[in-house]
Parts: C-alpha cells; structure tokens; sequence
C-alpha cells in the first residue's frame, strides 16, 4: 500500500486507530476458528460514519480492498484479509462503533451502532425493562453489524426469528462513499427497495453497515428450563411440534447429540445428565427453554407429558440449576475450540438446516461421512430450524467431507449455510442451492454498488473447484 493511504488513514482516524505493525493486525487476520488467515496492509478504526465514508471513498478511489469486521466471531472466514487480486487491501473494523441510543417502549426499538455487542445491545434493554429477541453464546463479543451481515439466528429465532427479521432501519456505506439507509424505524412504509433487506445477509460486500434501528420485545423473567433426553432427532422433531402447538411461551429448542454433550460436560469437568443415575445417555438431548410473565411450567409440563417415548427430564427455574443446564449449550463451541487447539488442528464446521422430517437422514449422512474421514463429529443446533452445526475434529479431508454432506443436505431440499453465512468457507458450493439465475443477478447487484469490487473480495463468489452442480429438488 502507497504510503500516502495510510498517511490519509491516520488523518481521517487518528494514527491510533490505524495499525500496521504485525503484532498489532495479528488478532484482525485470523478468524476464531484458526482456520482461515490472510494478511492486510493495515487494520483501520473509523469512530463515525463519516470517517467510514472518507475511509472508503480513499479505498475506491485506488482498489484497496476492503475487509469489514466487528467481532470477529465468524465462523466461515467472511471477515479476514485473504489474497482476492487486490495489491492492497485493510481491514475495516467497526468495533468503535458501539454507541447506544435510548430505548423507545412505545415502538419498543432502540438505534444500535454497528459495533456494539449482541450483549451490550441486551443488557441495555434489558435494563429498559425490554429483551432483544436475538441472542447467542458468541454475544459478548460478536456485534450488530456481523449478526446483520450474516442474517445470525441463535437461540430465539423459534421465537422471534432471524436478525433480519429484527432490523427497522439500517445505515450503510457503499463503496464510492454514498450513504444508505435510515434509522427512523417506521415499521410499516412500503417506497422502493427495503435497505435492511437488502444488508441481511450481504456478508459485507455490499456497503459497511454503520447503524441500524433494532427492535426490541417484551423482558420475561418467570423462566422455566428443561433438558429432554429423546431417542432420534426425529424424536426430537414429535417433541417441537407438541410444543408449538401448546406453548405460546416457547423461547428456545435446542438440540445436542449425546456426543456433544458428552464433550461440553468432559470439558466443563461435571458429571454428564443421565449418567448420575446410573442410567445410559439418551442419543440426543433436547433443551428447551419458556419464558413468560407468569410461570410456564404447568404450560410446559402439560405439553411434555402428551409425547410418548422421551428419556429423563431435567427441570429447572432459574438460579445455579438452570445457569448448569445452560451451560452445556452456552459453552459447546468453547468446548470444541479447546479440544480442537488440544490436538492442534482447526475445527472443520459446517452449518446446515434440512426439513425437520429430514433431521435423522441427515444425522445419519453426516456420522457416516465423518467415519470415512477418520474425524470425530461433534453436531448440535437449533432445532426448530432443523439447523445442525456439524462439527469435526481431526478431520483429514474436508473438501471430500464437505462434498458429501452438502450434497447430501442440498438433496434433501436443506441449505448449506443456516445462520453462519457463506464466507469463503462454503463459496464453492453455493451452485449447490442457488441457480446459475441467481448467482447471476446476484453479482449484479454487487457490482452495481461497488463496481470496483473492492468489499470484501472472494466472500460469496463460487470459486473453483466447484462441486457438480446438482438439479434444485
Ligand atoms: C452456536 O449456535 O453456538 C453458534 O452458531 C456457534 C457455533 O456453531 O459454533
Ligand atoms: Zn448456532
């Protein structure tokens, strides 16, 4: 990079705000997973919206490309540097802007920067007397901007649904410094092209997402939390329905196979649910969680007691019990890592969702690909979404695996990315799930906004080897 730019960086920032000592861009360049690594020029800090737009307007005006990130939690290497034919490129981080505005109990709404954290976000609301219907275990560190620009899901989506579902307004930088979008929050204006819909999902090649208008839901403190021991995923699936259909106060489904459980308790140091008694695990467990203005337990019980067949029940409201029975989920990915670093090889993860009558097929596909591969497969997820995180560890061949479980997912009419995004990670399978149509229009529109192709460069472009292209079911 011409010493100029970052000389400019440094005005527009402050010199503090730009790092380019290697130490200093260490943590940038490398995602949480360890997997996926690059090297940038420089990582640059703006602290407003306007320093976003002159920093981009400089980017354009000489191709340096630009790598968006905020917590760099992501999981399928969106959000580092990587070579994309760019003889320049930073990292745009978006971490200072984490201003707060105050929350409106009549629209129940709060305007967020992009950097603020999904924990700072709930805590102010909650602190308002509100919730956020988001939330997730990466929540102290993962932002606002990220969970827009991969549409993130986590625990409450059976609930609320997905971000996109959440953002009123959003404002956005294109790439020639134009900016975007509004924060007035209007929930119902139908005027042309919806710029939160457009930003979901855009994984950062569409503009830097600066601020967004969130919405905000009711706070329930009367919780109840119950883990399930079912004997398939499909088991699993009879047990959702029952509870979709009774309990209005349904928050959370999760699902872990006995594995992951096994692993998380392994990790926690603490005895493992269903072993105390000297019974064997269950293949999976199912955690539930209801939350509402009143106790939902007799709600809850009354629903659980139609299913036939489930394993042992473990009930908790609130306290050190249900901060246990959280835990499991909560510090799952935790629990990979650690193993993972332990045997030192990155965690090969790949985020799918199929049909929910598809659940124990996919199940079934994915331990049978991770036994031909010699790797040991770690799943969880989110089961109302029929969405499995597929985790292997000591994985020798993960193109080969990868080639296998998504085909296999997108046969079943699944998607290959449920709530991680595409990245680069899962580029090469997209023509898996979207027509050659699609991806077509879709780079359209992207090289309409940033005809320089200078955001985020190689994230969701099909890149070779390219599977064999599959008929959409
Ligand atoms: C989760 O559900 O915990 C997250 O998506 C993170 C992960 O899959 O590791
Ligand atoms: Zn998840």
């Amino acid at each position: 990079m011409q010493p100029a730019a970052v000389t400019e960086f440094r005005s527009i920032v402050g010199a503090e705000h730009v790092l380019v000592d290697d130490d200093l861009r260490a943590g940038y360049e490398t995602d949480w997973t360890g997997r996926w690594t690059g090297r940038a020029d420089a990582v640059v800090r703006p602290g407003s919206t306007a320093e976003v737009v002159d920093v981009l307007r400089r980017c354009n005006d000489e191709h340096i490309a630009v790598f968006t990130q905020a917590g760099n939690t992501g999981l399928v290497g969106g959000s580092v540097p990587r070579g994309a034919g760019h003889a320049s490129s930073i990292v745009l981080s978006t971490r200072r802007l984490g201003a707060l505005g105050p929350c409106d109990e009549a629209s129940m709404q709060v305007s967020a920067g992009s950097g603020t954290t999904i924990a700072a976000w709930r805590a102010h609301a909650r602190a308002a007397g509100l919730d956020t219907p988001i939330d997730f275990a990466a929540r102290d560190t993962a932002t606002i901007g990220g969970a827009i620009a991969t549409n993130a899901g986590g625990q409450r989506v059976v609930r609320y649904g997905t971000m996109r579902s959440q953002v009123r307004g959003v404002e956005a930088v294109l790439a020639d410094g134009t900016v975007v979008g509004s924060l007035t929050g209007l929930p119902k204006e139908t005027a042309g092209l919806h710029w939160p819909s457009l930003f979901a999902g855009s994984e950062g090649t569409l503009g830097v997402i600066t601020a967004a208008r969130l919405q905000l839901v009711p706070r329930y403190d009367q919780v109840v939390t119950a883990l399930i021991g079912v004997h398939s995923l499909g088991a699993a699936a009879a047990l959702l329905a029952r509870l979709r259909a009774s309990v209005a106060s349904l928050d959370s489904v999760e699902v872990m196979t006995h594995e992951a459980v096994a692993l998380v308790c392994d990790h926690l140091d603490v005895t493992e649910p269903g072993r105390s008694e000297g019974s064997g695990p269950p293949p999976a467990w199912v955690l539930i969680e209801c939350a509402d203005h009143r106790d939902p337990t007799d709600e809850l019980a009354a629903a659980v007691a139609d299913v036939d067949g489930l394993g042992d029940v473990i009930v908790a409201h609130g306290g050190a019990r249900r901060e246990r029975l959280i835990e499991l989920r909560d510090r799952m990915t935790e629990a990979i890592a650690a193993t993972a670093t332990a045997t030192g090889r990155p965690v090969f993860k790949l985020d799918v969702a199929v049909p929910l009558d598809r659940l124990d097929d996919l199940a079934a596909v994915a331990s049978d690909a991770a036994k031909a591969d010699g790797a040991r497969l770690i799943a969880f997820g989110h089961l109302a979404e029929g969405n499995l995180h597929l985790n292997h560890l000591g994985v020798t061949d993960p193109i080969r695996l990868a080639d296998v479980v998504l085909g296999a997912v997108a046969d079943m009419g699944g998607t290959i990315s449920a709530e991680h995004g595409i990245g680069v990670a899962k580029a090469a399978w997209l023509p898996l799930i979207r027509t050659a149509g699609d991806l077509a229009a879709q780079a359209s529109i992207r090289s309409a906004l940033d005809p320089n192709g200078i955001l985020n460069p190689g994230v969701l472009t099909p890149t070779r080897p390219l599977p064999p292209t599959r008929p959409l079911p």
